[in-house]
Order: structure tokens, then C-alpha cells, then sequence
């Protein structure tokens, strides 16, 4: 069944000059068939160099808005319409507004993870991969807000050494994730490394070895000498760990870290989406303009290696 359908995604694909992206939380079949696979940052990169007409975005809202906001002349399709993000959804335009209000002449860096009309507003936008030098890019003596993930904000804070304003948005999914399924698990596998995303809460942080982006987790993972791997983000992400790397083991520290928007798509809706070129996501020029700016210095400021 689903070779049938694998098939038929390949012809669409073909026929309509059209790649899949999918993001590593993706089910593991999504990511088999994408043509290419990776963090927020790779794929946003990618989005923005491919030469097809259609982009297939195989994530969330927010991804491909960002794709439809650095490529505009190509038809941007989500499959699932209702695949979003909770945490982008926890600030809107006009909150920041009224923060940027309260803090005149603060730079606004906003997570990847934000609405097209949030990053609008914001001078700056980073995913996890570079948060941390987006920060240390910016003037030693401007106020800085970020939002709106506060988990991660707290980490490049920590990090860069740098007073932030954050907005107290989080990832429904990483909030599952518990400082007792980091000590459970490592009392199961006390031979492994703990790898946390930054979006995990602060504690589960603390107890980890690693805090890195899903993309930076791949790397590490297959330049490691380490064979086994204890994994604090959303599951998906195991799927390609281990097929990368047959010859070692990795454990999720819970799997209550699924994040139910990424597990929407399915192949019958790649096929359908390809079919019917559904769902179109597009933004209004005065948004993506603006939204542009802050995604091209984005792009712009690469993570250290
Ligand atoms: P990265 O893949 O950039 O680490 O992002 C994680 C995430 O939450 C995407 O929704
Ligand atoms: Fe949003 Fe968290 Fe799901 Fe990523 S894992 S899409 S941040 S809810």
C-alpha cells in the first residue's frame, strides 16, 4: 500500500516539477519519501535556493509560511490545513506591538516559530540552530526582546551573557518531557548521553549533556564515538538517528514528546496535496516584505560549527 503510494507521489512529483521538504519530527515514512530532510534552519535554507516550482512543506504552519515568505513565485502546499504550532499561536502582531510599546528602541528577535505577522515586527529572526549567534550578533548595548519560546530564550541568555525580555511561550510537546524522565532513563542506560532540545523547560536542561538543535542532535549523533543516546525531544526525530547510525541505540526519554500537528501529514495527504495542489500557503506582500528582512539576516548568520 504505501509502496503504491510512494509511486505515485514520485510521478506527481515529477509532473509538477515539485520537492517534498519535511522537518525530522516528521513520521518516519514522510521523511523516507522527502527530498530532503532537516532542522527549521536547513529547511528554511533549502526553501529558499531549490530551483522547483512547488515546495511540498511536510511540518508546520510557520515552515511554510517562512518558505512562502523567501519564495514567492513557488506554490508553497501544507497538507493538513490544521497542522500548526501552539507555541507560534501564543503571541500575536498585536502583543508585540504593545511589548515593542513598552521597550522603545529594543531589537525583537523572534523564534522561527512565530506567525508571518509576528516576524513582520521583529527585526531578527533565529531558529535553534543559530539563536545564539543571532544574539551575539547583535549591538552590546541594545535591548534585546525575544520571543516567544522562553525556554529557549533563557538558553541564549545563559549563553550569550545577554539580558533578555521574554514573552512566556513554550512547546506543548518539550513540555511533556519531565527532570524524572531524564533521571528514570538514565538509571536504565547510565552508558548514555542525554541529548535535550533548548525548548525543553530549564531542569530537564540541567540534567542533560547536550542541548542542540534536531540538526546539530544528527550530527552529533553519527560523529560521536558514544553508542547509546537518550533523545529529550519530540520522537520523529529517532526514526533517522537510527537509521543513520544502525549500529547504535537511542532511547526517547519519554514518548509523550510527540507533537501531534507534525503527525497530521501522512502520505495519502502528500499524495492528495499534490493531486489537488492543496492547501496553498501564501502571505500578503506588506507582511512578507517585512517578515523577509528578518528571515534573510537569519539566514544570514550561520551556526558556529
Ligand atoms: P529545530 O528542528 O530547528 O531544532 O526545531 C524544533 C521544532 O520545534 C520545530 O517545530
Ligand atoms: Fe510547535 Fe513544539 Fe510541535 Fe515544534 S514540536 S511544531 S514547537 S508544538
Amino acid at each position: 500500500m504505501n509502496e503504491q503510494l510512494t509511486e505515485k507521489i514520485k510521478n506527481l512529483k515529477k509532473q509538477q516539477n515539485a520537492v517534498i521538504l519535511a522537518h525530522n519530527y516528521q513520521p518516519g515514512e514522510i521523511q523516507d519519501i522527502a527530498d530532503f530532510t532537516g532542522d527549521s534552519l536547513a529547511l528554511s535554507i533549502e526553501a529558499a535556493k531549490t530551483n522547483a516550482d512547488v515546495i511540498v512543506f511536510c511540518g508546520v504552519l510557520f515552515m511554510a509560511e517562512t518558505a512562502a515568505i523567501l519564495s514567492p513565485e513557488k506554490t508553497v502546499l501544507l497538507p493538513d490545513k490544521h497542522a500548526g504550532c501552539p507555541m507560534a499561536d501564543m503571541i500575536t502582531a498585536k502583543q508585540l506591538r504593545e511589548l515593542k510599546g513598552k521597550h522603545p528602541g529594543a531589537l525583537v528577535v523572534c523564534y522561527v516559530n512565530s506567525s508571518a505577522e509576528v516576524k513582520a515586527e521583529s527585526d531578527y529572526c533565529c531558529t535553534s540552530a543559530n539563536a545564539v549567534e543571532v544574539v551575539n550578533s547583535l549591538p552590546t548595548d541594545s535591548e534585546i526582546i525575544f520571543v516567544p519560546d522562553q525556554h529557549l530564550g533563557r538558553f541564549v541568555s545563559e549563553k550569550t551573557g545577554r539580558k533578555m525580555i521574554l514573552w512566556p511561550g513554550y512547546c506543548t510537546t518539550h513540555a511533556a518531557i519531565t527532570e524524572d524522565d531524564i533521571k528514570k532513563a538514565r538509571k536504565a542506560h547510565p552508558e548514555a548521553i542525554v541529548m535535550a532540545h533548548p525548548e525543553c523547560n530549564e531542569p530537564v536542561k540541567a540534567l542533560s549533556d547536550k542541548i542542540l538543535s534536531t540538526g546539530q542532535m544528527l550530527k552529533f549523533a553519527k560523529q560521536s564515538e558514544v553508542k547509546v543516546f537518550i533523545i529529550a525531544t519530540e520522537t520523529g526525530i529517532i526514526h533517522t538517528l537510527k537509521k543513520e547510525n544502525p549500529e547504535k541505540e537511542f532511547f526517547p526519554a519519554t514518548e509523550r514528546a510527540l507533537c501531534p500537528n507534525m503527525k497530521r501529514i501522512t502520505l495519502d495527504k502528500v499524495l492528495w496535496s499534490l493531486e489537488d495542489m492543496q492547501y496553498k500557503v501564501t502571505v500578503p506582500d506588506e507582511i512578507r516584505i517585512k517578515a523577509k528582512r528578518a528571515l534573510d539576516r537569519m539566514v544570514a548568520v550561520l551556526p558556529a560549527k
